[in-house]
């Protein structure tokens, strides 16, 4: 893992222009980061799509093509904290659907506080917790011939760009039986005065998030990066519908690693990529299903039209 991480690193800082891949954010500090980025006001993402899961469950379990006659499996990729399924869970436990949850996740720390938070509240309700790579424990699954749905919540496809959320679907897809069905969330594009405040809040979170990357990299590889000579930069226009952060250096600057004794020069205002957050409308959707075995189902959207689940069947 530091072997890899050393050498991601290392590519990214030698580019140019210099970039930084994004799943570096989850280390312990970052994880405990955005749990707070999601309770901020200004990240609305996390209450659109729970408005839904807690207003619109029937609609949501209707649109899953789930009957009661017929054992399903419920499968999350990234459970997290299950807040918004929760609602989904209690619903098809309580109106008599027959179904295992099964809450797959890279960290089993969070799939034991998952599963500890669910037998409390639902001690009726199956859970098989899985732990590992996405498409590692999916292929498991597919053993069993119960029929699936799965759930990819929170705009974390928007992580990545079109093309590999493409690709992202048709392995995803190979999982699958025609018939099961594939619930994606995804933040949708709207104005830049509501979208860069949830990228940039004035509490200051998601700056020290964008910034633990770099604290990461003097934990872990021995960096020399002095976090204050660098800022925080987010763009967004409506027209592309793209977030991209950026760690901005403040000044002329050279920084070493460690772990490779490499130096890695800045000129001021020179920036390193970190992340880009997609939003999405049909249209963009539409693109990146083409080439898939997916056809949309249906689409439920929050009041505002902030955010949409988009239900899709496979075949
Ligand atoms: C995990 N992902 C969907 C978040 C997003 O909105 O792109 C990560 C994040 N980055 C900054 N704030 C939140």
């Amino acid at each position: 893992m530091m072997q890899t991480f050393l050498r991601d690193v290392h590519d990214g800082l030698s580019a140019d222009p210099k970039t930084l891949p994004s799943r570096y954010f989850y280390d312990k500090k970052g994880d405990a980061l955005f749990v707070e980025i999601m309770a901020l006001d200004e990240y609305y993402l996390t209450s659109a799509e729970l408005e839904i899961f807690s207003k619109k469950t029937a609609a949501l379990a209707e649109a899953l093509g789930v009957s009661k006659d017929k054992p399903f499996e419920l499968a999350e990729l990234g459970a997290g904290d299950g807040k918004k399924t929760k609602h989904l869970l209690r619903y098809l436990c309580d109106d008599g659907y027959d179904f295992a949850y099964v809450p797959i996740d890279i960290s089993q720390n969070a799939l034991d506080g998952l599963a500890c938070s669910l037998s409390a509240e639902m001690p009726s309700l199956r859970i098989k917790p899985l732990q590992g790579d996405y498409f590692d424990v999916l292929t498991q699954l597919k053993t069993s011939d119960a029929p699936k749905v799965v759930l990819f919540l929170g705009s974390n496809i928007g992580n990545m760009p079109d093309a590999r959320a493409s690709r992202f679907a048709r392995e995803l897809s190979k999982t699958l039986t025609e018939g099961d069905r594939f619930l994606l969330g995804v933040d949708l594009i709207k104005d830049a005065s509501v979208v860069l405040p949830a990228y940039d809040d004035g509490e200051g979170v998601t700056k020290a998030f964008n910034l633990n990357l770099l604290e990461r990299i003097n934990r872990e590889l021995g960096g020399n990066f002095d976090i204050t000579l660098f800022e925080h930069v987010v763009t967004y226009t409506k027209a592309e519908g793209i977030v991209r952060s950026y760690l901005r250096s403040k000044v002329d600057q050279t920084v070493t690693i460690a772990e490779n004794g490499e130096s890695y020069d800045f000129k001021a205002g020179e920036s390193i990529h970190t992340e880009i957050s997609r939003k999405y409308d049909d249209k963009l959707i539409g693109e990146i299903f083409a080439d898939t075995p997916f056809s949309l189902k249906q689409k439920l959207t929050d009041a505002n039209g902030y955010f949409a689940d988009y239900i899709f069947v496979k075949g």
